[in-house]
């Protein structure tokens, strides 16, 4: 009783114009904003690609775990967001116990979405596709142990599935043979049913990815962050008219293909951090 009198008074602090924050690398994020977006059509939105440091799959995790923590302080400053998602699994599985010490704002992470993946699997044989880092990471033994103990987890890191995702994104074409080469490793396995997409990158491949991996249903957690999201915001106000999106860029400028597609996401103010 008494917390929900808290987070009801909370939820009055809240101004309606105060944005979710989503982050990311670079584009990959847009999976989770996009269900996102659907459920709560009102939410003004911020949306920030560290495309200076892309792409994170590839980089350490001391580097990661600097990072991530203190750009997000400098964006939580500018924005001031009611809640912020770190839309990046390789972000999440390093950082996020760092970013949640060092914020005050609700944060919400991506990780991989072992459970619902071991839950639908009928031959108990489930891939992990993600990043390099993220596959290796201590957070994903312990997702297969809690969630998939009775799975055998085929895990699977990519860097070249994130340059194609940016890629069509950016309006170029997508050639099927390289999404079937970077998932090669995984094909030759016939019996793995389920496939998580353990990068916020992946689903923007879903369709090329459904015809290199044809036998294993997608799984990723885009639309259960969404949920989450929406619980979490449940009392609080939210503007008549959302304000224009915002897309926010630590590197170079997104080009106009890549505008375009930001503008199909509702993020139509481009600025620079
Ligand atoms: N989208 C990110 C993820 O979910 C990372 C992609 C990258 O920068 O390597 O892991």
């Amino acid at each position: 009783m008494l917390r929900d009198r808290r987070t009801a008074a909370k939820a009055l602090h809240v101004h309606p114009d105060a944005p979710i924050l989503f982050f990311d690398s670079g584009v990959g994020g847009l999976s989770v904003l996009a269900p996102t977006r659907a459920l709560l059509p009102r939410a003004p939105l911020v949306y920030v690609a560290d495309s200076a440091a892309f792409p994170y799959g590839t980089r350490s995790e001391e580097e990661i775990a600097a990072r991530v923590p203190a750009l997000l302080g400098r964006l939580v400053e500018r924005y001031r967001p009611r809640l912020a998602v770190i839309a990046c699994n390789t972000a999440s599985t390093i950082a996020l116990r760092h970013v949640r010490a060092a914020l005050e704002i609700p944060v919400v992470g991506t990780v991989p979405a072992i459970k619902p993946a071991a839950e639908q699997s009928h031959n108990r044989v489930i891939g992990v596709l993600g990043t390099e880092a993220t596959v290796r990471q201590p957070y994903v033994d312990d997702l297969a142990t809690r969630f998939a103990g009775d799975c055998e987890v085929l895990r699977h890191g990519s860097a070249e599935l994130v340059t194609l995702a940016e890629a069509k994104l950016a309006g170029e074409t997508v050639a099927a043979e390289d999404v079937a080469q970077a998932v090669a490793p995984l094909a030759v396995r016939g019996d793995m049913d389920v496939v998580v997409l353990a990068c916020t990158h992946f689903p923007l491949l879903a369709e090329e990815l459904r015809s290199a991996l044809p036998r294993a249903a997608q799984v990723d957690g885009g639309s259960g962050i969404a949920r989450r999201i929406a619980h979490l915001t449940e009392d609080q106000p939210w503007p008549v008219q959302p304000p224009l999106g915002i897309a926010v860029f630590t590197g170079a400028p997104p080009r106009s293909p890549l505008a375009s597609t930001l503008a199909r996401f509702g993020l139509t103010r481009l600025e620079h951090l």
